[in-house]
């Protein structure tokens, strides 16, 4: 085989290194083992209270507490305690259903206390909100979730698990856990009074785990709760069962950018809304523009791309022998002459990073070819590989000019060279 002819030149892949990683979840974690005086400091910085909302006696006082009395009455109340964080919960177009969104796991202890003589109200919520501002008017049956105008509007952006102690019209009973969505009226509920449990019971203090998880690539939301005798027992097992377990997309139903905290209220009859421990772990995406969709962007554009490798197939004779013989091949001496191309790969280490190519490694299809999502084996490294088809480009110069400046150009949200290889046109495998 002599100097290889453009005409031979039927494939070409470029690799493309994440140096940024794909759309990488981050994880933040926070965690509140208790509000009390040497940890309420902190708690108040970085929490957003709202309307009489405080810390006091060692807990979250969602609603006013016995000791505030003085300053506050106990009816008619409704609060707010958000983390001041807002965090990102899904990336890329609502419209791509199937499409990863954030986890969030959330533990908290609470105790609801009534202080009228075993006469309970209204509850106590967790929440994920839009803003940090509560509603106007929103105590009584709105548990600071909404009001009279808002309730039911989906531009609330909310999604609370109540914990509910009065009941209303359409209330299953004054001792439930529900998931809302956007108003107070449960899209599910269950009672907890078969479970022995008893949100705000008459006399003694009861204190009750919560655990909330949202699996954000099954979409599935689950409640856990379990009592602990008292405030110093150990945490008990979460329990295996959830009490409630619903099948939600956040993309339905949150804003984009979310707050999480609690929201709680009392009325005519009231009670202590308290949270004496919090712990909320996030699986939340970067913001405010992820770099896996600035990379996905950029492979539509060569131009914009850094990137590497590369080559052409001059043969089976080339393959077999993996040795390329510079004074015959024009372009494939050419190409190694470009510099910062350390590494060369072979075509059965792309087909094996890309799953032989598989359809669903596809991650997108530019004007120069397909480009796939693939991991290479040795050390688990993240690429992506274009396949560059021969029609899209003129000639053998044209090529060889895209990759030099594709090449020398260098931006930290762009992908990195990794490395090229060479691979043979004539295998049967290449089907383009
Ligand atoms: C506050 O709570 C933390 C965590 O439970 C504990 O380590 C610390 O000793 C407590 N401090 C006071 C003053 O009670
Ligand atoms: C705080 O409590 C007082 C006394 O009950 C009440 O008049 C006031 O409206 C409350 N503040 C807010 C912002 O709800
Ligand atoms: C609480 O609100 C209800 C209904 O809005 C009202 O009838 C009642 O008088 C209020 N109670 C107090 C103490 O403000
Ligand atoms: C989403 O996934 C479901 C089930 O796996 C599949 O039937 C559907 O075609 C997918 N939709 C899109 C837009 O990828
Ligand atoms: C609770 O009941 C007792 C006796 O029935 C009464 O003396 C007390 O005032 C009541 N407390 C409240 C807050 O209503
Ligand atoms: C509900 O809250 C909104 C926002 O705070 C407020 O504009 C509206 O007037 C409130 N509605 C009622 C009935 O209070
Ligand atoms: C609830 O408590 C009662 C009486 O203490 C007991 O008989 C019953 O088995 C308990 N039920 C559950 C589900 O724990
Ligand atoms: C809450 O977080 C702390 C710190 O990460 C951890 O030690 C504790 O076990 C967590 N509690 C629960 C009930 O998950």
């Amino acid at each position: 085989m002599g100097v290889a002819p453009p005409a031979t030149i039927t494939t070409i892949v470029l690799f493309l290194f994440f140096c940024t990683a794909v759309a990488k979840l981050e994880t933040y974690s926070h965690s509140y083992p208790s509000f009390n005086k040497s940890l309420k400091e902190k708690a108040n910085s970085e929490l957003v209270f709202e309307n009489n909302a405080t810390i006091e006696k060692d807990a979250l006082q969602v609603t006013p507490d016995t000791g505030n009395t003085a300053v506050f009455g106990l009816q008619n109340q409704s609060g707010r305690i958000m983390f001041r964080k807002r965090f990102k919960l899904w990336d890329g177009g609502d419209g791509d259903i199937n499409s990863t969104v954030a986890s969030f796991t959330t533990y908290f202890l609470v105790n609801m206390y009534p202080v009228n003589n075993g006469t309970t109200g209204e509850g106590l919520a967790f929440l994920i909100a839009p803003t940090l501002q509560i509603p106007s008017n929103s105590y009584g049956q709105y548990l600071g979730l909404t009001n009279a105008t808002l309730d039911g509007q989906s531009s609330n952006g909310i999604l609370a698990v109540e914990l509910d102690t009065v009941k209303q019209s359409f209330d299953i009973d004054n001792n439930h856990i529900g998931l809302n969505i956007h108003s107070i009226r449960s899209v599910d509920s269950k009672s907890l009074t078969p479970k022995n449990i008893t949100l705000a019971p008459g006399t003694t203090p009861a204190f009750h785990n919560i655990w909330i998880h949202y699996d954000g690539v099954e979409k599935i939301l689950r409640v856990y709760i379990k009592d602990k005798p008292e405030v110093t027992s150990p945490t008990p097992p979460m329990p295996e069962t959830p009490i409630i377990e619903y099948n939600l997309d956040l993309r339905r139903t949150v804003n984009r950018y979310s707050y999480f905290g609690f929201a709680a209220s009392t009325g005519d009859l009231i009670e202590l809304n308290c949270v004496l421990q919090w712990n909320l772990t996030v699986n939340y995406f970067p913001g405010p523009k992820s770099p896996w969709m600035k990379i996905l962007l950029g492979v539509g554009i060569p131009v914009v791309v850094a990137v590497v490798a590369l080559a052409a197939l001059l043969g089976r004779y080339l393959y077999k022998k993996r040795l390329v013989d510079r004074s015959q091949s024009n372009i494939l001496s050419r190409l190694r002459t470009l510099p910062g191309m350390p590494k060369e790969f072979r075509f059965r280490e792309l087909k094996k990073a890309t799953n032989n190519f598989d359809e669903k490694r596809k991650l997108g299809q530019g004007g120069y070819g397909v480009v796939y999502r693939g991991v290479l084996p040795e050390d688990n490294v993240e690429v992506a590989v274009k396949w560059f088809s021969r029609e899209s480009l003129k000639g053998e110069d044209d090529f060889l000019a895209e990759l030099t400046i594709i090449n020398r150009l260098r931006h930290k949200h762009l992908v990195r060279l990794l490395g090229k290889f060479f691979f043979n046109s004539n295998l049967p495998s290449i089907v383009s």
